[in-house]
């Protein structure tokens, strides 16, 4: 059959029809909610990720508070530690601000809510890196990175965490973890891998938030290159096997054929981060007016999920679960 008897504009004809034929919906149980929370306690505007607030460990409880009271459900925490040092020995710290927020969040709110913890270096220590640096050559060094980022998902899962997200990009950090997680009696702990991480622009914003740039050279000798999709792929058959249990690509807009292809691929939930760029340049775009905000914004979150994503990391989060309602 074809036109005049096909006509897909029926489709269209009217809100409640295309709402019924709609193959994707945003939920606020899909969506996981970034927070920065620095251990010097300073609360206030975020400068480069307008609209987005520094918390303490005493105002990330109260903000999840009222988000949960709103539908949000899951929190992913980035620490800014006082000091840092060579090695990031403070990400492992019991007494660090991302394992005292842990804490303070699961006392609150037990397992009504899913507290994430992002497992990485680079703002713990000086130089920026994601990882251990060698000293003369200035790479950063696979084997001993693993080593201590096991003990930094250890010492999140001992404070309570749901789950941890290695966001690294080393080698057999996943496997590395899981045997440590199981081992140490914390098998419940899932693991969300930041799998398929590219090197990209769009962290800019980020970085600043989190005082995480790299003093010397650039993360390219870890991430991912953009031009690659079937390096993506095995670096997301690598974590499936080594025991991830959810998958995540990063960034997303940029990156939908990655993450349309890995939910062909996998079976596992499938994560999209928008990543602090792609959000600077939707408020941006919006601010200037060559955007209508809510409606870019919902359209960029609505064709994440078209894409294949399950779970949406956004700093919209907040905002979106208010549209939605
Ligand atoms: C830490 C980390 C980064 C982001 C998440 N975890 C920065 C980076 O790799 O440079 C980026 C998040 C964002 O841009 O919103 N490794």
């Amino acid at each position: 059959m074809e036109y005049p008897l096909v006509r897909m504009r029926r489709y269209r004809k009217s809100e409640a029809v295309r709402d019924l034929v709609a193959e994707v919906r945003l939920s606020p149980d899909d969506l996981i909610y970034p927070i920065f929370v620095r251990e010097d306690g300073k609360t206030g505007e975020i400068p480069s990720m307008p609209g987005q607030r520094y918390q303490s460990v005493e105002s990330a409880v109260e903000l999840v508070g009222e988000l949960l009271d709103r539908g949000l459900r899951a929190f992913i925490l980035f620490g800014i530690p006082r000091e840092k040092d060579p090695e990031g020995r403070v990400a492992a710290d019991q007494e660090g601000v991302v394992q005292r927020t842990v804490r303070a969040l699961k006392e609150e709110y037990g397992d009504e809510i899913v507290v994430i913890t992002d497992v990485c270096l680079c703002q713990y220590t000086t130089h920026g890196h994601c990882g251990v640096v060698d000293e003369e050559t200035g790479r950063v060094l696979n084997d001993p990175t693993v080593e201590r980022l096991v003990e930094v998902a250890l010492s999140h899962a001992e404070a309570g965490a749901d789950v941890v997200a290695p966001s690294d990009m080393m080698d057999g950090r996943v496997k590395a973890i899981r045997e440590a997680l199981e081992s140490e009696g914390f098998e419940d702990v899932l693991i969300m891998a930041y799998s398929a991480k590219y090197h990209s622009a769009f962290y800019g914003p980020f970085r600043d938030a989190a005082e995480s740039a790299p003093r010397f050279g650039d993360r390219s000798t870890y991430q991912m290159d953009p031009r690659c999709l079937r390096q993506a792929l095995r670096e997301l058959e690598l974590d499936a096997r080594e025991g991830a249990d959810i998958l995540m690509v990063k960034p997303a807009m940029p990156y939908l054929d990655v993450v349309r292809e890995a939910r062909r691929r996998f079976d596992l939930p499938i994560a999209a981060y928008q990543v602090s760029g792609e959000y600077a340049m939707i408020k941006a775009a919006a601010e200037r007016g060559y955007v209508e905000y809510e409606a870019a914004v919902l359209e960029s979150l609505v064709c994440i999920k078209r894409a294949g994503a399950d779970l949406i990391l956004t700093y919209f989060a907040p905002e979106v679960v208010e549209w939605l309602e």
